[in-house]
């Protein structure tokens, strides 16, 4: 899929068949993923890639209920690491860049979805020690994002966006 067509193409997507993803699929999304930039390149996060259900089913309880999480055949965790790009950064590693890292490696990963005919939808309502309770995730690990992704069970829409004069400041 052409570039500014994933963009028109891509839409939050909380319905997915029962039908699973093929793995050239996935190795493709956590590739996109890992090709993402980070603050000084330090990749300060862990995807945690989730199938089992019962750990799928805790991510509902984690997230508020949040129930298509765990009709999604696959859920990517993007956890932030604070210390790595606090070794480097300091407090702006932790406070800032190691969740920027976290986030834009989702990102990547939530637009490869769309360009491979899959949808996805960033979850962050969610209870934070109760993700790490659910997956057993090292002390060290923030969850920044849930990423549910499956072949897509409803009719995507746009939502409404800002007009660009809204958005945008211009600055002599
Ligand atoms: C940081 C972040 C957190 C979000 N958390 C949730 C969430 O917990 N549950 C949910 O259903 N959607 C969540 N969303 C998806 C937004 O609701 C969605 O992106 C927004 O309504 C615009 O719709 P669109 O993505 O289809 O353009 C989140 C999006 C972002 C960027």
């Amino acid at each position: 899929m052409e570039f500014f067509e994933v963009l028109k193409e891509r839409h939050s997507i909380r319905a997915y068949k029962a039908q699973d993803i093929e793995e050239e699929k996935i190795n493709a999304i956590l590739n996109a993923a890992n090709s993402a930039p980070s603050a000084g390149n330090l990749q300060a996060y862990k995807i945690y890639k989730v199938v089992n259900r019962e750990k799928k089913s805790k991510l509902v309880w984690a997230a508020f209920g949040q129930s298509f999480i765990e009709k999604a055949p696959l859920c990517l965790v993007f956890c932030a690491h604070p210390q790595r790009s606090a070794q480097k950064y300091g407090r702006r590693g932790v406070e800032l860049y190691s969740i920027q890292d976290a986030t834009i490696a989702a990102t990547f990963a939530h637009l490869t979805a769309t360009a491979l005919g899959l949808g996805s939808v960033f979850v962050g309502a969610f209870n934070e020690k109760e993700v790490k309770k659910a997956l057993s995730l090292p002390r060290e690990l923030k969850p920044i994002i849930i990423l549910p992704v499956g072949y897509i069970d409803e009719i995507p829409y746009s939502s409404p966006r800002k007009s660009l004069n809204e958005l945008v400041v211009e600055i002599d």
